[in-house]
């Protein structure tokens, strides 16, 4: 039974990642340090697949604990690195944590790598590389945009050194899965996004107005040159986006990769604008949503939906579940949630 790596694990993405990655017969090593996370998530992978995976809890900025890892699970055939620092807004305050967790954690992985037998590698990166994108929807080939933030900007350099290590070295096996935006829950009720504080996201910021956590939604702008003037975004369940990662690693456990380091956009191909969110969340919630349209958010995009047809025929991947899918399940993980807490 193959086993891989997978940092950041018991976080939204990593842990319904883990999940599938059970589920499919594979043996995980995660790797947290818990400050995005909480140690429950693991008994919640557990509960769903019967399986508690390895848990090895560090910061992944100690290069020495890092060491020690690839010399403990030296059979590890691949690894998916989802730990960082993801809140943009924080990062524009603390450039500093940013640069040193993100790029630190993944410079000491790709060390152990390369002396590794097993080279593959999924590293996860984002849409934000696109900026404001001119064209709509959005390739891989589209150009890489100035970073607006120091996180998006972590994100453009991880790439960059992945693709220079992959230049250097045909041993290594990389692929770059660019997310666009990842919404939802399982499908079980339990296990979905854990936002430590006020969410900064949409979908979450809505089940805690709908739950009467928050008092109102507030939409940021409604001026934008789209359907109804809110912002528009490729909403991915985070179910499908876990799936593509499990394709993805078996593209590269398999040799099916073209090159030594593949970039893939993850979305639905779709675009929905705030107004179309909150209406598509109160036909599937039944609830009355608050909200108030109130002056953009600085550093905003008006419009990012992607191109999947990279994807599509080349990873053999295609989201499956819709808007309303990935609403239902993050509007009954938040009753679940809060029922029980
Ligand atoms: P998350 O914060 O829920 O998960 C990240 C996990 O990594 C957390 O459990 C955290 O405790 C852990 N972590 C962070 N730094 C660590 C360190 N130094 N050592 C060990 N563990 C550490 O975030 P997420 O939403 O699951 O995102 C996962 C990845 O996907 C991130 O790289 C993020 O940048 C990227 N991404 C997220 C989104 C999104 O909207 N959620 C979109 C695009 C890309
Ligand atoms: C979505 C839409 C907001 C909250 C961010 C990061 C990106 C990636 C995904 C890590 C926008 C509107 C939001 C609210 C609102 N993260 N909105 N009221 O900004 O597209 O992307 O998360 O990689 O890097 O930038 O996602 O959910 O914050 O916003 O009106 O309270 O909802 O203006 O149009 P975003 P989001």
């Amino acid at each position: 039974m193959a086993k891989f790596i997978v940092t950041g694990g018991l976080g939204f993405i990593g842990s319904h990642t883990t999940v599938e990655l059970i589920d499919q017969g594979y043996e995980v090593v995660v790797v947290d340090d818990l400050s995005n996370s909480t140690i429950e998530t693991l008994d919640r992978i557990e509960s769903i697949t019967g399986v508690k995976p390895i848990f090895e809890q560090f910061d992944l900025r100690d290069k020495s604990k890092v060491s020690e890892l690839f010399k403990k699970h030296s059979d590890q055939q691949g690894v998916i690195h989802f730990a960082a620092s993801k809140a943009v807004g924080e990062s524009v305050e603390k450039p500093l944590l940013y640069y040193e967790n993100n790029l630190n954690s993944l410079i000491y992985i790709l060390q152990e790598l390369s002396a590794s037998e097993n080279k593959n590698f999924i590293f996860s990166s984002s849409c934000t590389v696109y900026g404001e994108a001119e064209i709509l929807p959005i390739t891989e080939d589209a150009p890489v945009a100035l970073a607006e933030s120091p996180y998006g900007n972590t994100k453009q350099i991880g790439e960059e050194i992945i693709r220079d290590i992959c230049k250097t070295s045909d041993e290594f096996n990389a692929i770059a899965l660019r997310y666009f935006n990842p919404i939802g829950a399982h499908a079980s009720g339990n296990l979905g996004e854990l936002p430590l504080g006020i969410p900064q996201n949409l979908i979450p910021y809505i089940t805690q107005t709908a739950i009467g956590l928050r008092e109102k939604l507030l939409v940021f702008g409604n001026d934008y040159n789209t359907i109804d003037g809110t912002g528009v975004r490729d909403y991915i369940h985070v179910v499908d986006l876990a799936k593509a990662h499990i394709v993805a690693l078996k593209r590269l456990i398999d040799n099916k990769n073209k090159s030594n380091y593949e970039i893939f956009n993850l979305g639905t191909g779709k675009g929905n604008s705030v107004l179309e969110v909150i209406q598509a969340f109160e036909k599937v919630s039944n609830v009355k949503l608050n909200y108030e349209i109130t002056d953009r958010r600085s550093g905003d995009i008006e419009s990012a939906y992607a191109d999947t047809k990279k994807a599509n025929e080349e990873l053999g991947w295609k989201a499956e579940m819709s808007l309303e899918d990935a609403l239902l399940h993050s509007w009954q993980w938040e009753l679940n949630l809060r029922q029980n807490n």
